[in-house]
């Protein structure tokens, strides 16, 4: 398996919250905004690892600021950690007022996805090449993460 890049695999979304978007105060739902994070790092997971993903876990949801109606939303999403067939993905939101074209992030959030094989069962994935100060500290902090759950740590 070909190690790849965060880069290699990062995915981003653009959003516009329409009207069955919001609750009564008129700002975006936040279950609409957790399935749009969900896709989007989904997108970054299938893309790195080329075989279908799970949702295994969600480490952590901030929501800081909402988001208002018509405003646009930019999902990033982009691979901090690979174990042997689990992959945690970070993703930040951010909200564009249309009008103004000012820009605030709202949201971030760390998914964990298992590659799938045709069986149905976790398979390993490609490892990840780190090569940015960034990107060490994202791993590392995951791994940590990982550690303190009582969870394998062991790469691919
Ligand atoms: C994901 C799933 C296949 C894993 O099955 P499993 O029997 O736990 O498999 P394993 O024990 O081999 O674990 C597979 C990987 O998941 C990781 N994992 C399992 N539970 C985890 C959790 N709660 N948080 C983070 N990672 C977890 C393991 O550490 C392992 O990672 P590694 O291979 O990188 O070391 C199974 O739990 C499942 O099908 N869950 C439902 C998924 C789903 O329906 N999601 C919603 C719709 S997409």
């Amino acid at each position: 398996m070909e190690p790849r890049r965060p880069a290699d695999s990062a995915a981003e979304m653009l959003q516009v919250v329409l009207p069955n978007d919001t609750n009564p105060l008129g700002n975006a739902l936040g279950g609409t905004i957790m399935h749009w994070i969900d896709l989007v790092a989904a997108i970054a997971a299938y893309r790195h690892s080329h075989r279908p993903v799970v949702t295994v876990s969600m480490d952590r949801l901030d929501f800081r600021a909402p988001i208002r109606l018509g405003h646009i939303v930019h999902l990033k999403a982009k691979l901090h950690y690979v174990g042997r067939t689990s992959m945690e993905v970070g993703v930040d939101v951010f909200a564009e007022d249309p009008q103004t074209g000012d820009q605030q992030q709202t949201s971030s959030a760390l998914i964990t996805y298992v590659a799938l094989n045709d069986a149905g069962h976790p398979t390993a994935v490609p490892p990840l090449i780190l090569t940015t100060d960034d990107e060490r500290a994202l791993f590392d902090a995951a791994r940590r993460r990982r550690k303190e759950r009582g969870l394998s740590t062991a790469a691919s």
